[in-house]
């Protein structure tokens, strides 16, 4: 069995970038399972499923093909790394993160990906729910605040002009939402190492997760 590192944490707190780092760093496969949620949850609507139909929707995750090329995330073949990230498709996540039966689903592929590989696994629910017998656990996390400046910056730098106001409302019910499912919803593992990213920049945080990593690897 390979090495599993789950990095679990809310909205905004860096997670995506970090676990990417981590895994290169490594030499580990790295695997965002929210790209997953949007990926199906963007494929059903795309394919016209009413989002409120659970048998569905959960017939639809089990057939979808996901593909992964580095940086880059397939759908049946089409590229849909952009697609995913669109406000639309955030605002309906919570139909296909929310039903027990469909998080199942998701959950058999992320452990049928995790066969045999040294991976790191980022999410909400990867260190409680889909592996929780990893070597190692991390849960990242920053005040609301500063998330929220941390994703403004990001979409002004893409070009979106939004207030902080704007993005904590929207953080906020995401917020709520990811703590609130009955199943997978989020929170630390009582083994995770947790940190708090407030006062620090993106390099400590990968070193600090590194380090955490590290002294896992010394106790195996
Ligand atoms: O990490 P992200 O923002 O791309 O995730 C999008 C949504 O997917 C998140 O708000 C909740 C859901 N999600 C989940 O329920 N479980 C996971 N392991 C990962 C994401």
């Amino acid at each position: 069995m390979g090495m599993i590192v789950t990095i679990d944490g809310p909205a905004g707190a860096g997670k995506s970038s970090i676990a990417r780092d981590v895994a290169k760093e490594l030499g580990f496969a790295f695997l965002d399972t929210g790209a997953m949620y949007r990926a199906i949850t963007w494929g059903a609507m795309q394919a016209g499923i009413e989002l409120s139909d659970v048998v569905k929707l959960v017939d639809y995750a089990e057939h979808a093909r996901l593909a992964w090329h580095d940086d880059r995330i397939d759908l049946d073949g089409e590229d849909i790394s952009i697609a995913i990230r669109t406000p639309q498709v955030t605002a309906n996540i919570r139909h296909v993160a929310d039903p027990p039966e469909i998080r199942g689903c998701l959950t058999r592929q992320q452990r049928r990906i995790a066969e045999g590989r040294d991976l790191v696994t980022e999410g909400r629910d990867q260190g409680t729910e889909v592996f929780p017998d990893a070597q190692c656990k991390v849960f990242l996390t920053a005040s609301p605040q500063e998330r929220a400046r941390r994703r403004q910056l990001q979409l002004q730098a893409a070009g979106r002009e939004v207030t902080l106001n704007e993005v904590l409302v929207a953080q906020n019910q995401r917020d709520l939402e990811d703590r609130m499912r009955p199943v997978g919803r989020l929170r630390a593992a009582s083994d995770a190492v947790v940190i708090q990213t407030d006062a620090m920049e993106a390099e400590q945080v990968k070193d600090a997760v590194l380090d955490a990593v590290r002294s896992c690897m010394e106790k195996l």
